[in-house]
């Protein structure tokens, strides 16, 4: 059964810390395939476009997309090709709740990784899809979106300084 995970809060040190990748073979442990049941599960509980290991407290490259048809699960992931067209639009994230800043992506982008059963695969996102992309990617890196924001609001109100 999967059940939900408690998400790690800003500024909590585990968001920044480095993130491993995973070996084929450790994705058929019980443990790990948990974590991915997990994690979808707590995604979808929580109403967010998707969800990186290092917000549920597991530095692992491990990231989890809210997609039409279903959960996107990513292992491993790598942008291979981002375009030089960018977007800025407002992002939120599960780990600083009530906190929204302009961010600017491109628009569309190529990914690498492994499925949940190990296998290779290689897709192009673009729009929202990737924007969601790059903000998951960037947790595998410590990166969190008030990295990158300009007009950071909390509550509403605008934030000075948001790190
Ligand atoms: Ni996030």
């Amino acid at each position: 059964m999967a059940k939900l995970l408690p998400i790690k809060i800003y500024p909590c040190p585990v968001l920044r810390q480095k993130n491993r990748n995973l070996k084929t073979a450790e994705l058929q442990k019980n443990e790990i395939k948990q974590l991915i049941l997990n994690m979808a599960e707590t995604m979808k509980q929580k109403d967010g476009a998707g969800l990186a290991a290092p917000q549920v407290g597991q530095n692992l490259r491990i990231a989890a997309i809210n997609t039409e048809d279903g959960v996107l699960v990513l292992i491993n992931p790598k942008i291979l090709i981002k375009s030089w067209r960018q977007e800025i639009m407002e992002e939120g994230c599960l780990s600083l709740p009530e906190i929204f800043g302009l961010v600017k992506r491109s628009l569309k982008v190529n990914v690498t990784a492994l499925d949940s059963d190990g296998k290779r695969i290689r897709f192009k996102a673009t729009g929202m899809f990737a924007r969601v992309i790059q903000h998951e990617l960037d947790h595998l890196d410590g990166v969190l979106f008030i990295d990158k924001a300009r007009e950071i609001t909390q509550g509403g109100k605008i934030l000075e300084k948001a790190r």
